[in-house]
């Protein structure tokens, strides 16, 4: 799926992912003709107009935020890649209204001593931290996010994980019934992504289970999803209802789709450019018009002084 050669593609920041071509399908399908019909009523309803999705209490601030200007909380769950419902960066701030995340587990499993189930209810009650990260994405553009979340690590040290545990994986929510996208083979569903071990145990890997200081709204992947943020942001997985714990690579949804685009590791690297895309420059959305010169990208997102050492002798080219 997504075949494309190089020579014929317009590089686009509008275009998403691997679905520029699959727009045909949406339309064949019926589906875009439906989301435009929404979408004019959507239009009359802005994004605070929907009503908070509820505020969260006692956030404790942390040294690992970025000093950078926080991208407004109105661009930040209006402007968002969520596939599951539709391809237009204006889609999950309309479709996702629908997603049921309620009641909602998380199941932790696979090479661990103690699998363990948590309610989202257990997961909202641990200490909770803000971190303001940067968020770029593949396509080329940024915004910086202030999370609220708790580390990755903190999980997994509850479930004990064991020596074979090399990889971690996470599945993310398939709910056909509020979730239009899924209908079409976009990406092979549910939603996968990975990590390796020592990447997950990093400190600066969140999830998160808000941001500013409310609930995630679910276009922004409620009500927990993964934040790496030396990674492009389909890293990201939102609304994760499976954390498994495996010997061998995790294959991650977008490496299905398209491998000599999307690779495994796929670290934040203005050296490497993505066939379709540069990387060495990216466009701060908020902020930046068409006419402001474009930023630089920083290896691993400005993120090397506390990652680079987990990729000491590898090939980054290689393995991007
Ligand atoms: N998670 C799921 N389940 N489905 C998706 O389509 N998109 C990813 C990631 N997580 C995606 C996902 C991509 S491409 C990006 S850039 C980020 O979410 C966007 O997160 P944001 O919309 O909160 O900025």
């Amino acid at each position: 799926m997504l075949i494309k050669r190089r020579g014929d593609i317009r590089p686009s920041e509008v275009t998403p992912y691997g679905v520029y071509l699959r727009r045909r399908e949406f339309l064949k399908a019926g589906l875009a003709a439906g989301l435009i019909g929404a979408a004019g009523l959507a239009a009359t309803r802005s994004v605070g107009a929907q009503g908070s999705p509820g505020k969260l209490a006692g956030i404790r601030k942390s040294n690992y935020s970025t000093l950078e200007k926080p991208t407004s909380y109105g661009d930040v769950t209006s402007y968002n890649n969520y596939y599951e419902f539709g391809t237009e960066k204006s889609d999950p701030a309309i479709y996702a209204q629908k997603l049921r995340t309620r009641p909602w587990t998380v199941v932790v499993e696979g090479e661990v001593k103690r699998p363990k189930t948590f309610g989202i209810e257990d997961l909202l009650k641990l200490p909770l931290e803000e971190r303001v990260y940067r968020l770029r994405c593949v396509e080329g553009w940024s915004m910086v996010i202030p999370w609220v979340g708790f580390e990755l690590k903190s999980l997994i040290e509850q479930v004990e994980p064991t020596g074979k545990a090399k990889f971690v994986e996470f599945v993310t929510a398939y709910q056909p019934e509020t979730m239009p996208g899924v209908r079409l083979p976009v990406l092979d569903w549910p939603y996968v992504e990975g990590l390796r071990i020592d990447e997950a145990m990093h400190p600066l890997t969140l999830i998160a289970v808000g941001l500013y200081d409310q609930m995630l709204p679910n276009q922004n992947g409620a009500p927990i999803r993964l934040v790496v943020p030396w990674k492009y942001g389909f890293k990201s997985a939102k609304s994760i209802v499976r954390i498994r714990f495996v010997e061998k690579q995790t294959r991650i949804a977008w490496e299905k789709a398209a491998s000599h685009e999307y690779g495994f590791y796929s670290n934040v690297n203005p050296e490497v450019d993505h066939p379709r895309w540069s990387q060495a420059t990216e466009r701060r959305i908020g902020e930046d018009g068409i006419f402001t010169p474009k930023r630089k990208t920083l290896m691993f997102n400005g993120y090397a002084g506390q990652v680079a050492s987990l990729y000491a002798g590898m090939d980054l080219k290689k393995f991007f």
